[in-house]
């Protein structure tokens, strides 16, 4: 399928109830991007080395499992982030009701203010549909006012040989080093790649990278 510019909904409020439509009414393994563990993700949480306690928000988190097995882990300070209320309650629904070391909230990334920062920023497949300049540069700034010296970024996007869409949106696809590129000012510590297994058995080529604020002497290991 060919996705154009003109498919993309083109303001907040219709990015929010095209994401919502997405998940509505769906079964979790009706979308191309689920797993049932993410383990990717998990592995470059890992490489971070911080502790338990560090603030860690999946941002477009969508019913990703992400916080279910961060809170296995015994992290004790996880956020979400998504526009799809119906995806956000999915991942509340699975939780412990008296799960209270996870904070969903609805809101749109590229105008995120959670007052607050955080030692880990994940994302897995929201950055690639960010096909503007001036939407990417929304993003660097949600990232950059949630985040203080020494943090960490996980950010995963379709690879070089990964769809052009997703969800009937054009995507971006990215080398490493192309993906790196888009987030001046923060280093590249590592980089890691997933060939993903759609629910219905195709590939998907993912690239990671695992970024660093600067600033060594304030890191929180
Ligand atoms: C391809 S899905 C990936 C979901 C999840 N990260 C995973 O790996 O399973 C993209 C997700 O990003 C959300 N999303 C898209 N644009 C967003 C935005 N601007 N702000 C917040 N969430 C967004 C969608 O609702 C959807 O849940």
């Amino acid at each position: 399928m060919t996705a154009t510019e003109n498919d993309r909904p083109e303001d907040a409020s219709a990015r929010l109830s095209f994401w919502e439509d997405v998940h509505g009414g769906k079964d979790v393994d009706s979308v191309s991007w689920w797993q049932s563990v993410p383990s990717l993700s998990l592995d470059l949480v890992d490489r971070t080395g911080v502790t338990h306690d560090a603030g860690v928000i999946d941002v477009g988190a969508g019913w990703s499992t992400l916080v279910d097995h961060l809170v296995e882990r015994g992290f004790t300070d996880v956020s979400a982030i998504d526009l799809s209320e119906t995806a956000l309650q999915t991942v509340r629904d699975r939780l412990s009701p008296s799960e209270e070391t996870v904070t969903l909230t609805v809101a749109d990334v590229l105008s995120l203010d959670l007052r607050r920062t955080f030692e880990v920023w994940h994302d897995r497949a929201v950055f690639h549909f960010l096909t503007k300049e001036d939407e990417r540069e929304d993003y660097r700034a949600s990232l950059d006012r949630h985040t203080g010296p020494g943090a960490w970024a996980v950010i995963t996007t379709f690879g070089p040989a990964g769809p052009t869409t997703c969800s009937g949106l054009p995507a971006v696809r990215y080398t490493h080093e192309a993906l790196a590129a888009e987030f001046p000012g923060w280093e590249l510590v590592d980089t890691a790649g997933d060939d993903h297994q759609t629910p219905w058995g195709t590939v998907q080529q993912f690239a990671a990278v695992l970024l660093r604020k600067p600033d060594e002497g304030t890191a929180r290991r």
